[in-house]
């Protein structure tokens, strides 16, 4: 499949719809996140995914087990492809969220969607983490995490485009890596985005999805931009 999946942050369903209708087909899939969700709800999602569309839900559920759990079981009844929650939460937790994923999709007779962790999020540097009492470097500490999603049942994380290559080594072939981040070479040092790579360059690294917003979402016809986008994939 095209491994391309493109951020809807805009801040209507009507918005959303307009995009997605100008881009299905020509992109793996759409993620919404808490902007969108929080504006326009599970409705939004029912939406896209009886259109056929493939979701990542990015809504970072990060709780106790209990609660996480009950949350993965609504995001599957939207048809989510994808959901995500806080490694940091621990190992029960993420267990318990890939439970109910398995659980909650056989209920529904429906394919379970792919659990996935975020780590460390990207905003945070060494001194960020020092402060929270994590005294490790990022990367060590986003590895350690990546392998406690591991092994704790989770399907894959989601990670900068620098820490890949790290991750890939650590979690093995198997292991789903999704990357934000991402500018096309003509595009580089755009926006707020500090380090990114192309989404060639991190396809090479080894990512198996990469999340692209605006340099699709802002073009004059996204379309266009994501085939050209996809041209250049390995
Ligand atoms: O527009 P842009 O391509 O920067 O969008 C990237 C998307 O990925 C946004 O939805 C952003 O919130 C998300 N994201 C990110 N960096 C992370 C995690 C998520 O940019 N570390």
């Amino acid at each position: 499949m095209n491994p391309i999946l493109v951020a809807l942050d805009v801040e209507s369903a009507a918005k959303a719809v307009a995009l997605a209708d100008s881009l299905r087909g020509s992109v793996g899939g759409f993620k919404i996140g808490k902007q969108l969700f929080t504006a326009a709800g599970p409705a939004m999602v029912r939406e896209l995914t009886s259109k056929g569309d493939r979701v990542f839900l990015d809504l970072k559920f990060h709780d106790i087990p209990n609660t996480v759990a009950g949350a993965v079981q609504s995001a599957v009844a939207t048809g989510a492809w994808m959901v995500n929650v806080h490694a940091s939460g621990g190992s029960a937790m993420m267990k318990a969220a890939a439970e109910s994923a398995r659980n909650a999709a056989a209920a529904l007779d429906r394919p379970r969607p792919l659990v996935i962790a975020v780590t460390v999020l990207t905003s945070m540097d060494n001194k960020a983490l020092d402060e929270i009492g994590v005294t490790r470097p990022v990367l060590d500490q986003v590895v350690h995490l990546a392998k406690l999603a591991k092994t704790s049942g989770l399907d894959g994380v989601v990670a900068s485009p620098q820490e890949v290559t790290a991750i890939r080594l650590a979690c093995g072939p198997d292991f789903q890596i999704v990357t934000p981040g991402i500018r096309p070479a003509d595009q580089q040092a755009k926006d707020d985005q500090a380090r990114t790579l192309t989404p060639a360059e991190a396809m090479t690294a080894g990512a198996s999805f990469l999340v692209i917003g605006r340099p699709i979402t802002a073009a004059a016809n996204p379309r266009e931009a994501a085939e050209k986008i996809s041209a250049t994939l390995p």
